[in-house]
């Protein structure tokens, strides 16, 4: 079991934060509202889904998870590209969030609002939020990614 920090509810202090920092513009969320709850799916038994839910509930969202024994039926039905998918499946607001998205690009997402199906970290990488290891870490991509089939680079981690 961990421990993870205790959630501050609709806490905006970090969107705040980022915004203030000019790496996201201040649109689509404003100071005050509540940041919407998550729901996340994943395979029973899946631990780094549980890591990643930890790294959400620190940055201010309320997480709740369940276990699916058909994740890549909820996949498909959500309309998450296959080559996209990840090892858990989030809801947020109008967005799905597949795989270990990490929470300032949601923060973002919700900020920007683009016109989209929602953010993808495909497979596992190494060093994304859930999956840290001591020493190396992947270069990977958060796919942005609609249902027509585009999908553009929304931020990449080098
Ligand atoms: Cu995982
Ligand atoms: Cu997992």
């Amino acid at each position: 079991m961990e421990n993870f920090v205790m959630n501050r509810r609709a806490s905006l202090f970090s969107l705040v934060a980022i915004a203030a920092s000019g790496l996201v513009p201040s649109v689509g969320l404003a100071a005050g509202d509540a940041l919407p709850t998550v729901k996340a799916y994943r395979n029973p038994g899946c631990g780094c889904c549980e890591k990643w839910a930890g790294r959400m509930k620190q940055a201010g969202f309320d997480i709740v998870m369940e276990d699916d024994n058909d994740l890549a039926g909820r996949k498909e039905k959500l309309g998450v590209p296959a080559e996209l998918s990840g090892c858990h499946t989030a809801l947020i607001a109008d967005y799905v969030i597949e795989g270990h998205v990490p929470p300032k690009d949601i923060l973002r997402l919700l900020a920007e609002k683009p016109d989209a199906l929602g953010l993808a970290v495909p497979g596992m990488p190494v060093g994304s939020p859930g999956m840290e290891a001591a020493g190396d870490a992947d270069v990977y991509n958060v796919i942005q990614f609609d249902r027509k089939g585009s999908q553009r680079v929304f931020a990449r981690y080098t």
